[in-house]
């Protein structure tokens, strides 16, 4: 026998023994695509024998085909012309195939023949599937969090930032960006820190914690205050692999809480003022009676003639002070919202205008500046008009007076479409309301003024005004350089679009 390669017919043997042991169908094809043998699993696999395959061509035999496919998608070619395993993966029936075609050299190192190997993948490829479905799951459940989530390698580099994550702390960019540790995550040797208690079986259990507060640093540099719970992720010998933190903003639940007392504060005052209300109205329609009898005979007295300079003298006196008891009552009865309201589509400017053209002239007002940043914009509320000048007309007097006098008072006014709201906000320079007050300044007859000189009714005539109007009022700052107070009016709108006044 011919002995290939200087091979004995022993050692041949033993090599064809192995082609035939191998678990995956093997078939040998020469250069000119014909079928010159196969391994026993091939045979068995697909139910053929030698004779049925020896001299047939491989196209015709695999693909049904009578004339060879192109050179370029044929892979016994290119393994012929690359000298080299070529391999492509082909889905056949229910079936995921890798055909690997390995060449097999002559004496001269030129491709003899290739062996063309069926590998079955199939199984591997569910599993592929399965994992890639597994994968994107987590990828989903991850990235829809209302949390963010950090994960990364035991070495602390990040590999995993949810947009949650990438909004809260800035800057991160797949790597790309400023943020690449989790080291920057937080202040000078905090993570270290966070490292140590997650080891710490003591606290939370080993590989895992839950910090109600701490703090994280934005790649801005800014701190945050959150609400953190980290793990360590162990692969199945137990051994760290990664780890990963879910952060929540405190920011965002402080806020609630905080809207939540101002809110809660609010309905307690709005409760004060209404019952406040109903009191003053009972009270002041009760001494009306009686005050325009003492007024009405007071005056009867003064007309006489029989009364001296000394009795006439505290006949005017009585007058005076009745008649300041009536403006009393006069302004109980607007604070009780018991006098009527004549509502009209105004502007809110003009109104603050009108207001000041009533006050400019008193003496109160001589060493006073009044700046005036009025909006360009209609501002168009509905309102009564006399009413809202009494508001500014309370503002602007208080704080004339908070600044003895002296000083400028800033009135701002601009709006939201975003909100659907007008704001007016009254700045003076005084000395500010001390915190104690604060609480009490809305309250009818609390002054800090001279008592004889204020009656105390002021802002609690602007609360009931303004209540009335569906607006609100506040102390938006103060301190020793001032106070802000800020009124918010509902835009109005007709037949729900804003109303096109002219500009008069
Ligand atoms: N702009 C302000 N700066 C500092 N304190 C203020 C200011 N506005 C009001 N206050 C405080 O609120 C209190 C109550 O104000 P309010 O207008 O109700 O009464 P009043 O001004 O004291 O008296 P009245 O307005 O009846 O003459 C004031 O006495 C003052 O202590
Ligand atoms: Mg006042």
């Amino acid at each position: 026998m011919k002995k290939y390669l200087d091979l004995s017919v022993d050692e041949m043997y033993w090599r064809i023994r192995i082609f035939d042991s191998l678990s995956y169908p093997s078939v040998i094809i020469s250069p000119d695509k014909t079928l010159v043998g196969a391994n026993k699993k091939f045979y068995e696999t697909f139910n053929l024998s030698f004779k049925e395959i020896f001299g047939k061509k491989c196209f015709h035999m695999f693909l049904y085909k009578d004339t060879p496919c192109n050179s370029d998608q044929c892979s016994i070619s290119k393994v012929i012309k690359d000298k080299k395993v070529h391999k492509h993966t082909i889905k056949h029936h229910y079936r995921w195939e890798e055909r690997v075609f390995s060449p097999i050299f002559d004496e001269t190192g030129e491709v003899a023949y290739v062996i063309s190997s069926i590998w079955d993948i199939t199984h591997a490829k569910a599993l592929e599937t399965q994992l890639h479905g597994a994968k994107e799951f987590i990828t989903q459940v991850i990235h829809s969090s209302a949390s963010a989530i950090v994960a990364a390698d035991r070495q602390g580099n990040i590999n995993v930032m949810n947009s949650v994550a990438k909004e809260l702390f800035g800057d991160y960019n797949g790597g790309e960006g400023k943020i690449k540790h989790t080291e920057q995550l937080y202040p000078p040797g905090k993570a270290k820190e966070i490292m140590r208690i997650l080891r710490d079986e003591k606290i939370g259990g080993k590989g895992k914690i839950l910090i109600p507060r701490t703090t994280i640093v934005t790649s801005h540099g800014e701190q945050i205050q959150v609400e953190m719970s980290a793990a360590i992720i162990y692969d199945e010998k137990g051994n760290e692999s990664a780890t990963m933190a879910i952060y929540n903003d405190l920011k965002d639940k402080g806020n609630v809480e905080k809207e939540l007392k101002v809110a809660q504060k609010q309905l307690a005052q709005s409760e004060k003022m209404a019952s406040l209300g109903q009191l003053s109205a009972g009270v002041a329609h009760e001494i009306n009676n009686p005050l325009t009898g003492v007024l009405f005979y007071a005056s009867l007295l003064l007309e006489r003639d029989d009364i001296d300079d000394a009795m006439r003298e505290d006949l005017e006196y009585i007058l005076e002070d009745a008649n300041r008891c009536k403006e009393i009552v006069k302004s109980l009865l607007v604070y009780s919202r018991s006098s009527g309201s004549d509502k009209t589509i105004v502007q809110l400017n003009e109104i603050l205008e009108q207001s000041l053209t009533l006050i400019r002239d008193q003496k109160k007002f001589r060493n006073i500046k009044i700046k005036k940043h009025l909006s360009d914009e209609m501002m168009i509320i509905n309102a009564d008009t006399s009413k809202l000048n009494q508001v500014f007309i309370n503002l602007v007097i208080n704080a004339a007076d908070a600044m003895n006098g002296a000083g400028t008072i800033t009135l701002t006014s601009y709006k939201d479409k975003t909100l659907k709201k007008i704001f007016l906000e009254v700045k003076d320079e005084g000395k500010g309301i001390s915190h104690k007050d604060l609480s009490k300044i809305f309250d009818p007859f609390f002054t800090t003024k001279e008592v004889g000189k204020s009656t105390g009714l002021g802002l609690s005539i602007v609360y009931g005004i303004i209540e009335e109007h569906e607006a609100k009022i506040s102390v938006k700052k103060t301190g020793s350089k001032g106070t802000t107070f800020i009124i918010e009016f509902p835009m109005y709108f007709a037949l729900g679009k804003e109303p096109s006044l002219c500009k008069p």
